[in-house]
């Protein structure tokens, strides 16, 4: 059906898991897509795909989210007709470790507030002057249950979360009578290598986190963006939360 024809979507966090998922979908859809991640290798490699296996066009590029300089100049240097970005989905984000608060590391506490916060306070801060110039997008971060609940051993995460839980609101507010949408996908647990990395590698424990019980995986969220992004125009999906059936709120699981 094509139902992103002609748009234009920005992801960050392309190079796996819900922000790669998210691309197929809207690929599918006929969106031409700008994909980031750090890991510019495979954020090349899924560009050849997408473009092999959907008619659509790509722009890949390599950007931290967390440098504001790079992220200034990336979307600065896009060409004039890449900066008519209609879908931009604030998806970079991690977690590390399940330390307590008290015995954090100060690492960790960087790596997550300056990905998941400041990070995507960057790309807002550049990509959205341009929708405001067209006076039209929509923006759809990443928010999770954890920005809604709080639980031990994830305080700065949780923090993290409930902060895009605040920028998605005020930005709302922010870009009232801009004809902007600002949305987010809040979901609970779902299965890519987010564990792996917030278990820095640690296969076996990464495992462990999706133990008996089925869990929602990235195709489940990116339909969900992909269905967010395609109401009317006169619709905004604000928040959708979304957690495996088996899970009650941001702690509680039933596990078989
Ligand atoms: N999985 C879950 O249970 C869950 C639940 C709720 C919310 N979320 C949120 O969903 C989002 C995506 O997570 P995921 O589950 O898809 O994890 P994932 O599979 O680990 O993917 C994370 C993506 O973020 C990118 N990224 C990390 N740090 C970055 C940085 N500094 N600059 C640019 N890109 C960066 C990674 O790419 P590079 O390493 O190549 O840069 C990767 O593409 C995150 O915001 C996460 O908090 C996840």
């Amino acid at each position: 059906m094509e139902l992103l024809k002609g748009k234009i979507a920005f992801i960050t966090g392309a190079s796996a898991g819900i922000g790669k998922a998210t691309a197929v979908k809207f690929a599918e859809e006929g969106a031409d897509l700008i994909i980031s991640a750090r890991r510019i290798e495979k954020i090349n490699e899924f560009a050849d795909e997408l473009q092999k296996n959907f008619n659509v066009k790509v722009y890949a590029v390599k950007l931290d989210v967390r440098n504001k300089d790079e992220v200034k100049s990336v979307v600065a240097s896009l060409p004039e007709e890449w900066k008519e970005i209609d879908i931009l989905v604030n998806n970079a984000g991690l977690s590390r470790g399940v330390n307590k608060l008290h015995e954090e590391d100060y690492e960790g506490i960087d790596e997550m507030i300056d990905t998941n916060v400041k990070g995507a306070l960057n790309i807002i801060r550049e990509v959205v002057p341009l929708m405001v110039k067209r006076e039209k997008g929509h923006i759809i971060n990443l928010g999770s249950t954890a920005g809604h609940e709080a639980y031990s051993g994830g305080g700065v995460y949780c923090a993290t979360k409930h902060a895009i839980n605040a920028i998605t609101k005020s930005l709302r507010l922010d870009l009232l009578g801009k004809n902007i949408k600002v949305s987010s996908v809040d979901p609970g647990m779902v299965e890519t290598d987010f564990s792996r990395v917030r278990f820095y590698g640690d296969e076996e424990r990464a495992k462990k986190v999706y133990q008996g019980i089925t869990p929602l995986y990235a195709d489940d969220i990116a339909e969900t963006i992909l269905y967010m992004a395609t109401r009317s125009a006169n619709v905004n999906l604000a928040q959708v939360i979304m957690m495996p059936v088996n899970q009650g709120n941001a702690y509680f699981f039933h596990r078989e």
